[in-house]
């Protein structure tokens, strides 16, 4: 039965590898992780798990056994997980030759064993034709119509094995053509905005929709390492390999993490490390002073130079593998150096150099703005922000520096233009930073699969069709004049290693930053509070690993290791119906909540549910400006607030006039009549009347469509959805009528189909 605690891990998954023979080959921890899951997975399906150099665990098992150290602890369970469709293949993936060669002579089927997962060693050569699998990629090829999985780093053979059990039974298919599988990106991370304490406004977790924190629990840490562990597979599972553990805004409390509750984290890092994922932390800029002690952050004062480099040196003595610091400064009334009349580059820097020496990195976001505007004044504009701040400091960050950039320029919209700062600064790497977290896309209580909206910004090619994408940028393959040396995109160099403090040798002059995401799960026993929101913190991983796979694929991937075929009465039916509910949920929403890209009609503070003027007199920088006449936000350069020249050609052109701009993003660069025309042929006004009763009906038939599975699957599962689809149907005609009646009062434009209009 799909448990929503096993998540993308059903034991089933396990079944196909678990009821083999397998051999694993190579030390280290990973690879001691590797082996457990094969053993757990053989225990429970009676295959037979093996080390090399150590006794078969089974009597069919061949090569000179020599201690009984490779034998299966019956007392094991079924690790969880479950198969995918088969045939499908990663991107990030190519042909090779590999299976030219894939290891010694003695290894192929007359030695008794059905699958191999080797680190390349003398023993285990295997031929490979073009790049190397690198840190973290993997080989899949045959020896002697034996599967072989061969990786240059163990990291490799962890993702090695959970692609084996994503393909399951297909794994084993005699006509699989070898291939190489590589991250694309180097790092690819979760942000937990999680407090140590309860905030008295922001709860336990910042903008968190799933209960409590999985790390922490009014004041201290769970220390619940069975679920942290069942986290950390998850996790390894969908490809993400780096986490911070604290809530960007950074209180009291949550600030001694980084010295006298270091320990806390460490606890944390020994659970995921066999996972392969490395522990960051969010501190403030003004640790210097809350926790040094001294009279000042300055970032150019010798002392706070000394004081964060020794302190970074008590971390690395206690977390030899810490990943680095995460920072928000000078955002949202957190400290950071304009309190000392110096740069973000500067600000940064000074951690950079802390964390150099022992490889870590620093993300510093570029999420700066002023959050005390006047909405009197149209001339400032908060999309502006990031650009202004940070484009003019291209090449003064450290190499170990990566700046973390929200994928639009405002907030998490559901609907943004991508960020025009991750093509501004060819010179400093960049790392695109995606919401999981629904804060402003139904806060877990709407169906929105989001893999789609990313994909689109992960596709969009800054400086026009054809050239780099955001996601080369973020792999630090880009460049206006071109990729540079790889293809973008697929089976690149992977950059530098997490914690690499080196910059590439590609032509733009700087490695990627990688894809980071604020996280959606919390203590909620299906982990992200909606179940079927799982499927967001998956395809961010997945996404992130391979950023070219069609979004869909990366959902019916999900759904097959979800609601397994053998766990489910109808296992059509659930496909069907799972693609019939979430394929377009996102465009759903977006058609009954705020407009055409003009974003934040939401009630205040909380952020969910519609308030059409809620931000509109407010110090946020977040307005529509709607009056009798149309709506929108002048961004143009020729009357508005020159936003648009941020943006390289063609885009700069594009934006820059109503006619040429997307229908989308229309509110978001331009403020037009009610009557304007859009591509689409409808006007804004009846535009925005069809889509909010079209969205209604959509999430009318989508409750519907899940009643099909009343009997078919879990009936937790079943139930918690139904119960949040009831809500969504009921907010998202809350917005519709909102919406509506705001928009036809402003206006006084009747809907030419006469619908009811309050
Ligand atoms: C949003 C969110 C805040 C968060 C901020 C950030 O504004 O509402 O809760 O702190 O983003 O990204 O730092």
């Amino acid at each position: 039965m799909s448990d929503g605690n096993a998540a993308w891990l059903h034991p089933e998954a396990f079944r196909p590898l678990g009821s083999r023979r397998v051999l694993v080959h190579g030390a280290g921890v990973l690879v001691d992780t590797v082996f457990d899951e094969v053993a757990r997975a053989c225990a429970a399906y009676g295959g037979r798990a093996r080390r090399s150099g150590e006794a078969a665990a089974g009597p069919t098992d061949l090569a000179p056994a020599s201690a009984s150290a490779g034998a299966v602890n019956a007392d094991t369970g079924p690790v969880d997980a479950a198969p995918s469709p088969a045939g499908q293949v990663d991107a990030g993936t190519v042909p090779t030759d590999a299976d030219a060669d894939a290891g010694p002579a003695d290894a192929g089927s007359d030695t008794g064993v059905d699958l191999v997962l080797a680190l390349r060693d003398a023993a285990w050569p295997g031929a490979v034709d073009g790049a190397a699998p690198g840190d973290e990629g993997f080989l899949l090829t045959r020896r002697d119509d034996v599967p072989v999985v061969l990786a240059d780093a163990p990291a490799g053979l962890l993702y090695g094995l959970f692609h084996l059990v994503r393909l399951g039974e297909s794994a084993f298919d005699a006509t699989r053509p070898p291939q190489r599988h590589r991250p694309a990106t180097a790092l690819r991370m979760l942000d937990h905005w999680d407090n140590v304490d309860v905030h008295p406004v922001m709860g336990q977790v910042e903008r968190g929709y799933a209960g409590g924190s999985i790390f922490w629990r009014d004041g201290a840490a769970r220390g619940d390492r069975a679920r942290l562990r069942h986290y950390a597979r998850l996790l390894a599972a969908s490809g993400v390999n780096a986490i911070s553990v604290n809530n960007v805004n950074v209180h009291a409390t949550e600030a001694r993490l980084l010295t006298g509750r270091l320990g806390e984290v460490a606890e944390i890092a020994d659970v995921l490390r066999p996972y392969g994922i490395r522990v960051h932390l969010s501190v403030t800029f003004a640790a210097p002073i809350v926790l040094g002690g001294l009279p000042t952050a300055d970032p150019c004062d010798e002392a706070v130079r000394r004081w964060w480099a020794a302190t970074t040196r008590r971390v690395y003595a206690r977390i030899p593998d810490f990943g680095g610091y995460l920072v928000k400064a000078d955002s949202e009334g957190q400290p950071g150096p304009f309190s000392y009349g110096r740069s973000h580059a500067d600000g940064a820097n000074v951690l950079a150099d802390a964390l150099a020496p022992h490889g870590g990195l620093v993300h510093w976001r570029a999420f700066v703005y002023n959050h005390h505007q006047d909405w009197r004044d149209r001339s400032t504009d908060r999309a502006r922000a990031a650009h202004d701040h940070f484009a003019p400091l291209d090449g003064l960050f450290r190499d170990n520096v990566i700046l973390q950039v929200k994928h639009g320029p405002v907030d998490f919209q559901p609907r943004e233009p991508v960020s025009p700062v991750l093509a501004a600064m060819p010179a400093t790497r960049m790392a695109v930073e995606f919401q999981v977290t629904q804060e402003y896309t139904g806060q877990q209580r709407h169906v929105c699969y989001l893999g789609p909206a990313w994909r689109e910004v992960l596709r969009f090619a800054p400086w026009g069709p054809g050239g780099p994408s955001i996601a080369d940028v973020a792999a630090g393959r880009r460049g206006p004049a071109g990729p540079a040396e790889d293809e973008p995109g697929r089976d690149g160099p992977g950059a530098a290693g997490p914690g690499a403090a080196g910059p590439g040798t590609d032509g733009a002059g700087a490695v990627g930053g990688g894809l980071v995401a604020v996280a959606n799960v919390g203590d909620d026993p299906f982990w992200t509070g909606h179940p079927l929101a799982q499927a967001n913190l998956y395809a961010f991983g997945r996404l992130a690993w391979d950023p070219e796979r069609d979004p869909l694929a990366v959902l019916d991937e999900w759904i097959g290791l979800t609601f397994p075929a053998s766990a489910t009465g109808d296992p059509a039916l659930v496909r069907e119906t799972l693609h019939a509910v979430m394929d377009d949920s996102w465009r759903c929403y977006e058609r009954y909540t705020a407009p055409l890209g003009v974003g934040f009609m939401v009630q205040p503070g909380d952020h969910y549910g519609p308030d059409v003027d809620g931000y509109e007199y407010s110090r946020w920088g977040t307005y529509h400006f709607a009056d009798r006449d149309g709506v929108g936000v002048d961004r143009s350069r020729a009357t508005g607030t020159g936003f648009t020249s941020q943006y390289p050609p063609p885009w700069s052109a594009v934006y820059e006039s109503a006619e040429s701009c997307p229908d989308e993003l229309l509110l978001f660069f331009h403020h037009v009549p009610y009557d304007h025309v859009l591509h689409s042929g409808s006007t804004v006004i009846q535009h925005i009347y069809d889509t909010h009763f079209a969205g209604v009906e959509q999430v009318l038939a989508m409750r519907q469509r899940w009643r099909a599975l009343d009997g078919v699957i879990d009936a937790a599962v079943y139930e918690r959805v139904a119960e949040r689809l009831d809500e969504q149907v009921r907010s998202a005609i809350e917005w519709r009528d909102q919406i509506n009646t705001y928009f036809f009062r402003k206006s006084g434009v009747p809907d030419r189909r006469h619908r009811r209009i309050y």
